[in-house]
Formats: structure tokens, C-alpha cells, sequence
């Protein structure tokens, strides 16, 4: 059988039992931090100590070896190391889960970033960053401080990879949509742009906000039910 050129789609929820925290679940990051005070330019602007405390805080705990990539993610470095057509892994999570699971893949995109990266607004230099940031820290690049910030797409910046999933969008035929609430733009409105296209499928732990859009909908944890869909789809492939 021929394979669909696929893209899965990944949020919060497919981390949530290695420990990390989602967004919009009880106890979530956006019920204890307001978005707007740690997520945006102007946060960034009117009090920087406080946003790289918030990034440094999630950044640390990548640290912790409790904070490991479960099944769901291995799951989806099997699909990926088996699929016979083209393959786009976009992720909205700015942990390094799936780049654990499936180290140096280039099927994988960050849409919104990652924790471990940083960049100067002065000079552009970006790089790789495992310890804590400051106002008061100098860019490695330029030297400059108050520059340096973690390379996270907050609100109201333009997702990064679009062009790319633009164009993955146009010709896939199998859309995975795991552990997301649909609540986010433009990750929230790809199933809707797949319609009568490609089959679409969400595996979420409750139905998302446009879990009607969907071909299909199963419900569950993402490592109880991740695995078992994509063994299904591996042998359908091979049949
Ligand atoms: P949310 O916190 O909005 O949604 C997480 C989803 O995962 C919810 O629908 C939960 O029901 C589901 N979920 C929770 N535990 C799960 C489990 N064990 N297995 C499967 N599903 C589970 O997180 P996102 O949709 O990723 O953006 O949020 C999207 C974006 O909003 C984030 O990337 C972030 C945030 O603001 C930025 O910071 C730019």
C-alpha cells in the first residue's frame, strides 16, 4: 500500500506524563502565570527579569532525569524511522521530548520555539542554551546585554516553520492531531484546512474544541493510546 505524505501535530497534552505541566488543564501554566505578563514582546519589554524567570524555571526542569519522553513519544519516532512517504513531525512544545526520541531528525519542526534555544535582538546570533538567562547576561555573539532572549514564539509573533507547513499542508493525506487543545492559531485551524482533503485524527485525553472537524476521535492518554494507533498504522502500511 502506498503511504500518505503525513503530518502530526503535537501539543502539551503528549508530554503531560513525563511531568511536564500543559497550558489549559486544571492547574495548567496559564492558570498560574498570566499570559500576557510572561508570554508576549510587551511582557518581555516592561519586565525581562521576570520573563526569563518563568523560561529559566521550565528550561531547568529539561534538567531533571524524572523529565524523560514517554511512550507516545517513542511511539511517534517509530512512525517516523517507518514511514515510507513523506513525514513532517510539527510540534508546538517548546521542550526537547521528541528531539530525545528521535535525535537529529529533520522531519521535526518547533512551531513555537524551543527552551533550549536562545537569540540576541541585537545581532541576530542564535545558539543552544541549557542554563539560565538574565537581563544581565552577555550575548556570546556581540557582547551586548539585554539583548539576549529564549527563542520562544510568544503571542503575537509569527510561528516559526510556516512556509515549510504550508506546504506539507497542501499535499498531506494523513493528519495526526495529538495531546492539543485547538485552541491556538494557526496550529488550531490545520484540520480545518485539510477538510475532504486528507483523513484527519485526533488522540487527545477529551475532545479538543474542533474535535467535530475530524475524521476520527479517540480519547485517552497519549501513552496509552498513541502506541497502540501507531502499531496499527505500521501494519497497515505493511499489508
Ligand atoms: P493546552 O494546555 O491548551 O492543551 C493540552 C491538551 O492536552 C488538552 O486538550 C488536554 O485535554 C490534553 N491532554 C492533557 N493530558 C493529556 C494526556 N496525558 N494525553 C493526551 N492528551 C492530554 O496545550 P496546547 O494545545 O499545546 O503556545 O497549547 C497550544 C499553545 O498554547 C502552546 O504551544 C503555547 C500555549 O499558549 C505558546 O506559548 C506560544
Amino acid at each position: 500500500m502506498s503511504a500518505p505524505p503525513l503530518i502530526v501535530l503535537t501539543g502539551a497534552g503528549i508530554s503531560a506524563e513525563s511531568g511536564l505541566a500543559t497550558f489549559r488543564d486544571n492547574n495548567g501554566l496559564w492558570e498560574r502565570h498570566r499570559v500576557e505578563a510572561v508570554a508576549t514582546p510587551e511582557a518581555f519589554a516592561r519586565d525581562p527579569a521576570l520573563v526569563h524567570r518563568f523560561y529559566n524555571a521550565r528550561r531547568a526542569q529539561l534538567a531533571d532525569p524524572a523529565i524523560r519522553p514517554n511512550a507516545a513519544h517513542h511511539a511517534l519516532a517509530r512512525l517516523f524511522a517507518a514511514w515510507p512517504g513523506p513525514a513532517l513531525l510539527v510540534t508546538q512544545n517548546v521542550d526537547d521530548l521528541h528531539d530525545r526520541a528521535m535525535p537529529g531528525s529533520a522531519a521535526l519542526l518547533h512551531m513555537h520555539g524551543e527552551l533550549k534555544k536562545i537569540r540576541c535582538t541585537g545581532c541576530g546570533h542564535g545558539r543552544e542554551w541549557a542554563g539560565d538567562l538574565s537581563p544581565q547576561t552577555p550575548c556570546p555573539g556581540c557582547a551586548a546585554t539585554g539583548t539576549l532572549r529564549p527563542d520562544i514564539v510568544w503571542f503575537g509573533e509569527m510561528p516559526l516553520g510556516m512556509e515549510r507547513i504550508e506546504a506539507a499542508l497542501h499535499s498531506c493525506g494523513l493528519f495526526l492531531s495529538i495531546g492539543t487543545s485547538g485552541q491556538v492559531y494557526p496550529a488550531a485551524g490545520f484540520c480545518a484546512a485539510l477538510r475532504g482533503r486528507a483523513r484527519t485524527v485526533e488522540l487527545n485525553l477529551e475532545p479538543s474544541l474542533g474535535s467535530h472537524l475530524f475524521s476520527e476521535a479517540i480519547q485517552g492518554k497519549a501513552t496509552e493510546i498513541v502506541p497502540g494507533y501507531v502499531e496499527t498504522l505500521l501494519s497497515k502500511q505493511k499489508q
